[in-house]
């Protein structure tokens, strides 16, 4: 049947999506698939439904495309989707609520505090130490992020976060190792690809060493010892079931550098798919091409 790619959006991470979205319907096309582009930016929801497809596969990054509000649309309008449902989604958007169904099932994330206007500033490096992160929890590709090194950085790491988010996330630094896992199916069934070690340059592996340079190092799979690898899938399993996570998500994760422990981050449920993302990657080190991929996570999409 006629299958819809949904790409673009009105997000912060619209050109990203831009990428991912045309390399999945390309790839979806050159298997034979009638696979068709749709903007929700651009298009009406009115417009959505008139296209009748008999499924649609989410490319769309961060609000309005990965927080359940359009997969709330799709289970009105009865058109199956790729990838989480409205719940896991809009929980995965959140980075503190994340965090918080994380420490309910005794998974290990950094410590954190939640900043608004009236936060003491001093109190939150006191508590976390220096460095610290400063993000905007419901953003993606690094956007808005901020590595605080110095007290006297905070107001304006806040400030920048701010921006994007009411509510704003500090989270202690860990210093180490950074790794990333795509895991795929749902419930009992979920499992985890070959972990990625990426390796930025300067540690900063922010939007531009994301997407636009071929600076960043990517290992896959990961050099770890074969316990601590099959800890981190197994973790990481844990964790996408923990959120309710169907179809395909990656999870972030960074690797204590003094004791090998690993610290969960964050769930993207709808990761990038760009030519230099990671889930593509992940799948190749197991054995699939960019076009398995694609076509495995559309076989999943459902109401
Ligand atoms: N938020 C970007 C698209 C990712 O996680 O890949
Ligand atoms: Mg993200």
């Amino acid at each position: 049947g006629k299958v819809g790619v949904l790409f673009g959006g009105r997000s912060a991470e619209r050109e990203v999506s831009i990428m991912s979205g045309t390399g999945v319907l390309n790839a979806l096309k050159s298997r034979g698939i009638d696979a068709h582009g749709f903007d929700p930016a651009e298009r009406s929801l009115a417009e959505l439904a008139a296209e009748k497809f008999d499924r649609v596969f989410i490319a769309l990054h961060g609000r309005y495309g990965e927080d359940g509000s359009l997969q709330g649309a799709l289970e009105q309008l009865g058109i199956p989707y790729t990838g989480s449902g409205v719940m896991a989604s809009s929980v995965a958007m959140d980075k503190i609520f994340t965090k918080k169904i994380w420490l309910y099932h005794q998974l290990t994330t950094p410590k954190y505090a939640v900043l608004n206007a009236d936060s003491n500033l001093a109190q939150v490096t006191q508590e976390l130490g220096l460095p610290l992160i400063v993000k905007p929890p419901h953003e993606g590709s690094t956007i808005g992020i901020t590595k605080v090194t110095a007290d006297e950085a905070l107001p304006a790491a806040y400030q920048l976060a701010a921006q994007f988010d009411e509510e704003v996330l500090a989270e202690e630094f860990i210093q180490g190792r950074e790794l990333t896992v795509a895991v795929l199916g749902r419930g009992a069934g979920a499992r985890a690809l070959p972990v990625i070690e990426i390796v930025a340059p300067e540690g900063n592996y922010d939007y531009q060493n994301k997407y636009f340079t071929d600076d960043t190092k990517y290992l896959c799979p990961a050099p770890l010892d074969e316990n601590l690898t099959v800890e981190i899938q197994r973790m990481c399993e844990d964790a996408y079931r923990a959120v309710n996570c169907e179809g395909w998500a990656r999870i972030d994760v960074l690797l204590r550098a003094h004791d090998n422990k690993p610290f969960l981050i964050e769930i993207n449920t709808s990761p990038g798919m760009t030519g230099h993302s990671l889930v593509p990657m992940a799948a190749k080190a197991a054995g699939m091409s960019y076009e398995d991929v694609c076509v495995e996570i559309l076989k999943t999409a459902r109401l």
